[in-house]
């Protein structure tokens, strides 16, 4: 698949790049809506949209004017002093998601880490825990990001080995049993953090009712609710938030990924003012977290996500989806997980494994990503057409009949 000028990008980019990822080798030069080019002018569907980042498509036209209108006036201040951009853009993003208070961020794992601090210094300063005995529980087969605390947490070895010693405090429990959650909670938990749905995990829904025990358990033993929506919010699953699925409202929100319009890293803390409000001056911060132009695009994110027009995009087209991806099962794929416009796909092992199946749906102009073994993960951008779905699961089609 990779051509001479394409070749010449991918060389250069083992070269000179540390080898933390292994992507497919289509070199993208250009995109609109759901589709890439590539340096050869060959055109692909994205099926993965940066891990969500691309809800509402590449290069949306209203989010791009957004960031275009910003370059020309201000794009950094650092928090030292306020911008013009940043209140509107957390008022919005609070009035949004039913809350008070926003700390913004950059990336995922940023607003995972600042959660944890957050957590932390509201058991010392509110619920009365003993200096540095806080705890919090997390779910096996998480995944929460890649910095040293956040993988020190993680149940999966690839993420973790190699790169201790590690943060102590958490306390791992099985995802989706309420019981093993209650066992483990004890007067010094301050916080619950779990994914919704476990996304890297292979697109994983926690049982029927099992985030409304979260809520219920943590209210009763005065413990935050801490919901990583990086990946599952801002319209992927046919809502807002996955949390509004299960009917729950959790003390704190994290989101990023299609927060930044798949412009620029844009993350958030959101929540009530009893709990981000705990820090102080001088306790927290990033040099960029807050910049006026991750606002304007965030407040431009904010506007398409109002309109709830890509919550039943996301509701309507996942249906199809679903379905098409079900009429697969027995023929090369073992079972599908589907909520929303977000599935994970387990291809039968024995045929092939999940990157395998990448690298063949890409040669058919369908880019996707394997999760784990023989796991592929489906989450196109929330613009794409009811067509487009039944030419991408054509595709998938093929490829494990060729593999049959
Ligand atoms: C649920 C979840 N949390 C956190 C992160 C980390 O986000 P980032 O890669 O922007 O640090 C991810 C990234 O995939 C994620 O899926």
């Amino acid at each position: 698949m990779a051509t001479d000028s394409a070749s010449a990008c991918i060389r250069q980019t083992e070269r000179f790049g540390a080898h933390n990822y292994q992507p497919l080798p289509v070199v993208i030069a250009s995109g609109q809506g759901a589709w890439v080019l590539d340096v050869e002018g060959r055109r692909y569907l994205d099926c993965l949209a940066a891990y969500s980042a691309l809800n509402f498509g590449h290069r949306h036209p209203a989010l791009v004017a957004a960031a275009h209108a910003q370059l020309d006036r201000l794009t950094l201040t650092s928090r030292a002093f306020h911008n013009d951009r940043l209140g509107e853009f957390m008022e919005r993003l609070a009035t949004l998601a039913g809350t008070q208070m926003v700390l913004p961020m950059n990336t995922g794992a940023e607003a995972v880490e600042s959660a944890i601090k957050v957590a932390r210094t509201w058991g010392y300063r509110v619920k009365g825990v003993p200096t540095d005995r806080a705890r919090i529980i997390v779910a096996a087969n998480n995944f929460h990001g890649r910095t040293t605390t956040i993988v020190g947490f993680s149940s999966d070895p690839g993420a973790r080995d190699g790169f201790g010693p590690f943060t102590p405090g958490f306390d791992t429990v099985l995802y989706g049993d309420a019981e093993a959650l209650a066992a483990a909670i004890t007067p010094e938990t301050v916080a619950v953090l779990i994914e919704p749905i476990q996304g890297e995990a292979g697109v994983i829904l926690p049982p029927e009712g099992y985030l409304a025990q979260v809520r219920r358990l943590t209210a009763e033993h005065g413990v935050l609710f801490i919901a990583d929506e990086i990946q599952s919010g801002l319209g992927r699953t046919g809502a807002t938030f996955e949390c509004d699925n299960a009917g729950v409202r959790p003390d704190l929100y994290l989101l990023g990924k299609a927060l930044g319009g798949g412009i620029v890293p844009v993350s958030a803390v959101v929540g009530e003012s009893s709990v981000l409000g705990v820090l102080r001056p001088g306790e927290h911060g990033s040099t960029f977290g807050g910049n006026p132009l991750a606002a304007a695009v965030g407040i431009a994110v904010v506007d398409l996500l109002e309109t709830g027009e890509y919550q039943s995009r996301a509701r309507e087209l996942g249906a199809v989806l679903g379905r098409r991806l079900e009429e697969l099962v027995g023929a090369g794929v073992q079972s599908v997980r589907v909520r929303g416009m977000w599935a994970g796909v387990d291809i039968d092992p024995d045929l092939a494994t999940g990157h395998r199946v990448c690298e063949l749906l890409a040669e058919r102009g369908v880019l996707a990503k394997e999760t784990h073994g023989s796991t592929i993960r489906l989450a196109p951008p929330l613009v794409i057409t009811a067509e487009e779905i039944d030419w991408a699961i054509d595709q998938l089609r093929e490829v494990l009949a060729e593999l049959s």
